[in-house]
């Protein structure tokens, strides 16, 4: 059985419009409610930072601070099973400095996993109609929990095709320091090809479990990673060497983990550009409850969730469905409404602790 894992005590400080909070969470159900504008998703961002060291919504940290201050932070109290830690996430300008129980973990990565928590905002829904972009990093983050090196593969990877790009427009293709950037990109392109197919292994049946219960009826979803990678470190150092000319005026090489995808049908017909809004909703939610089931095998702790203004986002079929899956699941969960009225938490047993809190002009009160 999965741990229980809860954040408890959070404090906020010059977050977004979050300028002194202090909330204790309870440890299953709770409804964030308040107007539009008032700081709902940014204290499930807070949280996720808390938890991960990075936003779902932006990669620039120095959006997360207050305008006017130069310093932010978020600290909480996380319970696991029976034990209590403390961790914090300070930002300040592009940097980021984390703790827990006052010590600095080895690496980012190692902390990104103490704490999994996963997250359903208005965005998700360009997991089944977006870039492929969205399905990499769907992949990465169940990656990254299978093996926490995969991010440091992930970011190293990143930033040697853009190294690459640039020498490739200033000095041409015969510079000499190409060979060591695609020494880079050929290394941590294959270890991430190699996370992505292991992510892609553990993720793809739990995706079909889980429509086989959500989705329409004899409805069968059919999910494949196509990696773009070659197979072989001497293949994909032949590729880019010989499309040096070919990859400078595209941008980026041809091949690699940059061009995976994570492709999605419906009785074989492509979601993206055949299925209906609730057949795109239906999908994302069972990748949805599939990232959560991976994880919490992976970890062996239940993630937090965070679910953003669900009920706006899916349909009340699915609303149900999701409702139902958390009956069964036990997870903290954190969940922002406008209309806290249409949370019916009466249906779901177990449910123990609601509690409800109130968000107006980035203040937050028990209600
Ligand atoms: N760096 C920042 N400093 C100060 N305020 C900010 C910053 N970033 C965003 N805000 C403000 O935070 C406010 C609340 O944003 P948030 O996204 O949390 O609202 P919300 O309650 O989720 O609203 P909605 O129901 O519309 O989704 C916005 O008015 C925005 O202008
Ligand atoms: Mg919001």
């Amino acid at each position: 059985m999965p741990r229980s894992l809860a954040v408890e005590g959070l404090s906020v400080r010059d977050f977004r419009n979050l300028e002194s909070v202090e909330v204790d969470f309870g440890p299953r159900f709770n409804v964030v409610s308040g107007d539009n504008g008032q700081g709902k998703t940014n204290l499930l961002e807070a949280v996720y930072v808390l938890a991960t060291s990075r936003s779902f919504r932006t990669s620039k940290l120095g959006e997360l601070i207050a305008i006017g201050r130069t310093t932010a932070s978020v600290r909480g109290r996380i319970r696991e099973d029976h034990e209590e830690r403390e961790q914090s996430v300070g930002l300040r300008r592009g940097l980021r400095a984390v703790r827990i129980d006052g010590k600095r973990p080895a690496t980012l990565a190692a902390y990104a996993v103490r704490t999994p928590t996963a997250v359903f905002h208005p965005g998700a829904l360009g997991l089944t109609n977006g870039a492929g972009s969205e399905r990499r990093r769907l992949l990465d983050r169940v990656g990254l929990y299978l093996s926490a090196a995969s991010l440091g593969d992930a970011d190293t990877y990143a930033k040697a095709i853009r190294a690459r790009q640039r020498v490739l427009e200033a000095r041409g293709e015969a510079a000499t320091d190409l060979d060591g950037w695609e020494e880079l990109i050929v290394r941590h392109g294959l270890a991430l090809s190699a996370a992505r197919t292991a992510a892609a292994a553990s993720l793809i049946p739990a995706a079909k479990r889980a429509f086989g219960r959500i989705g329409p009826a004899g409805t069968k979803l059919g999910l494949h990673y196509e990696r773009s990678a070659p197979l072989t470190g001497d293949a994909f150092r032949a590729e880019l060497r010989k499309n040096r000319i070919r990859d400078r005026a595209r941008g980026s090489p041809g091949v690699g983990p940059h061009r995976d995808e994570l492709a999605l049908d419906l009785d074989s017909r492509p979601v993206r550009s055949m299925a209906s809004q609730g057949q795109h909703r239906a999908v994302v939610l069972a990748l949805k409850l599939a990232e959560i089931e991976v994880v919490a095998e992976a970890c062996g702790v239940r993630p937090i969730l965070l679910l953003d203004e669900v009920s706006s986002e899916l349909d009340r079929a699915r609303t149900a469905a999701l409702f139902a899956a958390l009956r069964d699941e036990p997870s903290q969960v954190l969940l922002t409404t406008t209309r806290p009225g249409l949370i019916d938490t009466g249906t779901l047993s177990g449910m123990d602790e609601r509690r409800d809190f109130h968000v107006e002009d980035g203040r937050i009160s028990r209600s």
